[in-house]
């Protein structure tokens, strides 16, 4: 993937003579200007945004603007020098279901500063508080802040609390400090002290919940007050600055990052002690325009207005929720797509094709037809043409992109949809049958079951899906007499010897086809289901659309020169952790590993299965299995494709044979 803000367009963009306009009005570009514009004058050096998708196979995305720090954080110089300011696009895949309230979103702005080691507390809270106030030109009164009361190992930020105490004196304000006020409410209070759960920031969250070798650290959080907001007791009997009823809203976070997490679970202090500042930008300009919905910014409000005249309804009530899920997913998908994702059903591909089939069902939801995301798409582009240059040039792009995505799913949607309508009770069958026959996601049943208050297991889609598996296996096991070999990978069977080492050549002959298949298609191509029988194998694959003739006689070929290069076929068992770092296809399960999806779950030890030339060492193919195999491809014989189809939504399917 691309890092597609290399260009220091902060550089172009800060030189632009363009109007800042005054508090009240100030909109995005104003307040990202100032932002950079003030700690570039205090020493910092402005860096560009980093690619959403890291240059980190342990992680998705990038949702803070510290994840590209990381390293600088734990030590490394940092060619820039040792004071760095930026705006980063941002992404958070667990905030998906909580988009469609008037402040969240899984696309944003974060800015951010940071000190490797050179200024630290005194300095970094001073700076804010003066660009809040002065820069920003906030009411002091509706400021709030929140220091660490400390645990067992970390002592209580005192510091911290005495800063805020002079800046909120030195503008005349007595700042009371005030300890659980999630217990007993506001008390007076402007500085209010929290534990690690709201105070403690590491990519990991919580001190026992970090990794060894994690940086992390106490932190200090600035809250903006919209006094209009009546707090709403079912998020609590007490409003205070955490509370989620949306009164006060977190428009930064100070994060003191000076420490690391050692073998023993206990701490120690980092090479140095770092700020790491991060910011809302879209948070911002709300606060500064005194109305809590972040939709209501320049940012988004352009599309919102799109989407109302489009669907010919206001944006209110419950449409309003659709809009916003629209126009958040809409955004999001655009600059992921402009980062080189593309929709597929693993990783990052998974969750953009999330976005968009939960956009295209909102649309729907608003009576929008077809083909409307692309022109939400290309108003994004244009939003964002000062601070990502390069997007206008993707916009075509990005738009045949989503329009693709769209039209494939518009064609199952309806008919999934009047399904689920005939459907009082959802269950795991349900929505098993509704991911097979119509491409619902999951989470699309789920989130519908739950707007209609009932809950679907994952558990249950899981048993349904396996009990799938076991229908489809018991129909072979039929075939052969009832004496099928079932073996672990629970891909094979076969009722003899003979049948048997037919299976066993054409399994080995499908992780050619599948490593012959990315090779020609690209590494869209994963495994999403195998099913091998005496007489042929058939082979599922995430793929957009039909493959060529030509490509289907390339894989042929390239299956083929590698049979007759006799390559030798190796099994070794290795933790899964180093199976994963061999770069070892695995089968991807949504719900596997992680929040945002990844390999099902796998024992702790897996085996490994590698196709390679024992001249060169080069490797063909590598993949997570229980085998069996072949010892050497010579044993295949001639591979034959005999049929390519459609098999679901983005899935095709391939059957093949060996030949004697
Ligand atoms: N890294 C901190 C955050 O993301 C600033 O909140």
């Amino acid at each position: 993937m691309s890092n597609t803000s290399s260009t220091p367009a902060w550089v172009l963009f800060l030189d632009k003579p363009e109007k800042i306009c005054l508090n009240g009005n100030m909109n995005s570009s104003d307040i990202r200007r100032r932002f950079l514009e003030f700690f570039k004058s205090r020493g910092h050096a402005i860096v560009p945004s980093s690619s959403l998708v890291p240059n980190d196979p342990t992680t998705l995305f990038t949702s803070a603007g510290m994840q590209p720090m990381v390293p600088y954080l734990l030590g490394k110089k940092h060619p820039s020098g040792l004071r760095i300011v930026n705006s980063q696009r941002c992404f958070r895949s667990q905030d998906i279901e909580e988009v469609g309230d008037n402040r969240h979103d899984t696309f944003f702005e974060m800015l951010g500063n940071w000190s490797f080691g050179d200024y630290f507390k005194k300095e970094q809270l001073a700076w804010m508080f003066e660009f809040l106030t002065k820069e920003l030109g906030l009411d002091p009164y509706k400021l709030y802040v929140t220091v660490f009361c400390g645990n067992e190992i970390i002592p209580r930020d005192a510091e911290s609390m005495i800063l805020w105490k002079d800046l909120f004196k030195s503008v005349g304000i007595e700042a009371k400090d005030v300890e659980d006020s999630e217990a007993k409410g506001m008390q007076g209070g402007r500085i209010f002290y929290y534990g690690e759960k709201k105070n403690w920031w590491s990519r990991e969250g919580s001190p026992k919940d970090m990794s060894v070798g994690e940086p992390g650290g106490p932190d200090s959080e600035m809250f903006y007050e919209f006094s209009d907001v009546v707090h709403n007791p079912t998020y609590g009997p007490y409003c205070h600055v955490n509370c989620d009823c949306g009164r006060y809203m977190e428009i930064g976070n100070n994060v003191f990052m000076e420490y690391i997490k050692n073998v023993d679970g206990s701490f120690s202090q980092l090479p140095a002690k770092n700020v790491d500042f991060g910011g809302g930008l879209e948070r911002m300009v709300a606060a500064t325009r005194n109305d809590p919905d972040i939709f209501n910014t320049d940012l988004s409000r352009p599309l919102i207005e799109f989407i109302e005249k489009t669907a010919e309804k206001k944006y209110e009530g419950a449409d309003a929720r659709s809009m916003r899920i629209i126009v958040d997913h809409v955004k999001a998908a655009t600059m992921l797509i402009a980062d080189g994702v593309l929709p597929s059903n693993k990783t990052q591909g998974y969750i953009l094709r999330r976005l968009i089939r939960r956009a295209v069902r909102f649309g729907r939801i608003l009576g929008i037809q077809e083909h409307f995301m692309e022109q939400i798409s290309k108003r994004v582009s244009s939003l964002y043409r000062d601070v990502y240059p390069e997007l206008p040039q993707k916009t075509d792009h990005i738009a045949m992109v989503l329009r693709d995505e769209e039209t494939k799913f518009s064609a199952t949607i309806s008919r999934g949809l009047k399904e689920i309508e005939k459907l009082t009770e959802l269950d795991g069958t349900s929505a098993f049958r509704l991911y097979e026959s119509y491409g619902f996601p999951f989470e699309l049943t789920e989130e519908i079951a739950r707007e209609r208050g009932q809950q679907i297991a994952y558990g249950e889609f899981k048993k349904a899906f396996e009990k799938h598996q076991e229908i489809s296996r018991a129909g072979t096991e039929k075939k052969f007499g009832g004496h099928g070999l079932l073996l672990d990978t629970g891909e094979l069977k076969a009722a003899n010897e003979e049948e048997l080492n037919t299976v066993t050549r054409l399994h080995t002959a499908t992780h050619l086809l599948q490593a012959a298949l990315r090779k020609v298609l690209g590494d869209e191509v994963r495994q999403m289901g195998s099913d091998i029988t005496a007489e042929r194998t058939r082979f599922d694959f995430s793929f957009e659309r039909k493959v060529t003739k030509e490509e289907l006689e390339q894989i042929e070929h390239i299956v083929n020169e590698v049979v007759q290069r006799d390559y030798t076929v190796e099994a070794k068992k290795m933790p899964y952790e180093e199976a994963i770092k061999t770069g070892a296809l695995y089968v991807f399960s949504a719900k596997g590993g992680s929040a945002s999806g990844g390999p099902k779950k796998y024992p702790e030890e897996v085996n490994v299965y590698s196709v390679y030339d024992l001249k060169s060492g080069e490797v063909f193919s590598r993949e997570f299995c229980g085998g069996p195999h072949v010892k050497r491809t010579g044993e295949i014989g001639h591979f034959r494709i005999i049929k390519e189809e459609s098999s679901s939504a983005g899935v095709r399917r391939i059957r093949g044979v060996v030949e004697n």
